[in-house]
């Protein structure tokens, strides 16, 4: 557990955000440490865009308060969010590739296209093909999004999100539509980077499995593989996966916050909808 000291990377307390009639997130309160993970569910239209959105600073809380990296960004100034949002990596629903540009170009766009990352240009096509390489995705610097599968524009837009380095990374149902084994190798390269760089992941899913690697395996640089982790002895040892907690948003509730075996234990019907019994 962190200590009391440690501020969180992000903290939620009591947010709301409606549109019109409509109440998208609702006295939302939460807050994830570095390194943690957070598995958020819930039903179409129950807030969980909306929430990573806030987290950006891209949808202002109508009240309440968003810190990131201990900083208020509820109220603040377009330009000192850009600092903010420099150090936060955002997979788009969709992924949301630029179609008229190639992957080079997409995943060069946030070192040269955020004010405050100011990466030298000797830099920039080093550290995309690194993110490349670390996607797995090498030689497709000159192809289009059009050109690639639906595994691949996903793993280009994971490694446009993780090109800047950054802390804290959201990531916008990154496995849907995909078929389950391409859906597991995109969570095990989210679970990589979370675990070499000690990122602190927000991850929208339906898919129970998806909840399920990320909170009980982690990367073995040893083999380059996921591996299941120990969580039961608690020891400091490396055994252990960064802590995971689920939350359950429900019509901009968030009705649902903790562990996979409290989650498991729930007897609320639209909480248990989303887990998936094994056997
Ligand atoms: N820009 C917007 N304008 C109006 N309504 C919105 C907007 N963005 C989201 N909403 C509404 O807010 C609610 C939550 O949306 P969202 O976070 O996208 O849901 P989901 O959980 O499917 O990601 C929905 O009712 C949606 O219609
Ligand atoms: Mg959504």
């Amino acid at each position: 557990m962190p200590a009391d000291a440690e501020s969180p990377v992000l903290r939620f307390d009591r947010v709301s955000v409606s549109f019109d009639a409509v109440t998208a997130l609702a006295d939302v309160s939460f807050q994830a440490y570095e390194g943690e993970s957070r598995v958020i569910m819930g039903a179409t239209g129950s807030g969980k865009t909306v929430l990573l959105k806030t987290a950006l600073g891209l949808q202002r809380p109508d009240s309440g308060t968003v810190y990131v990296f201990g900083k208020d960004i509820s109220r603040m100034r377009e330009r000192e969010l850009f600092e903010i949002r420099s150090k936060i990596g955002m997979l788009f629903q969709e992924s949301a590739l630029f179609d008229s540009l190639n992957i080079e170009e997409n995943v060069s766009y946030p070192l040269l296209n955020q004010l405050s990352i100011h990466c030298p240009p000797g830099d920039v096509l080093p550290r995309v093909e690194e993110a490349l390489k670390f996607v797995e995705l090498e030689g497709t610097l000159e192809k289009f999004p059009s050109e690639l599968s639906g595994g691949m524009r996903r793993r280009a837009a994971i490694a446009r999100a993780v090109v800047t380095q950054p802390p804290l990374l959201l990531y916008d149902s990154p496995t849907a539509g995909l078929d389950p084994i391409t859906a597991n190798t995109i969570v095990a390269l989210i679970v990589k980077e979370r675990d070499l760089n000690k990122t602190t992941t927000l991850i929208v899913t339906y898919r129970y499995q998806d909840g399920n690697l990320v909170a009980n395996f982690r990367y073995n640089p040893e083999n380059g593989g996921l591996e299941r982790a120990d969580n039961h002895t608690g020891s400091q040892g490396g055994a252990a996966a960064p802590r995971t907690l689920f939350m359950v948003l429900r019509e901009g509730r968030l009705v649902f916050e903790g562990p996979q075996t409290e989650l498991e234990a729930s007897t609320d019907p639209y909480i248990s909808k989303f887990v998936k019994h094994r056997g």
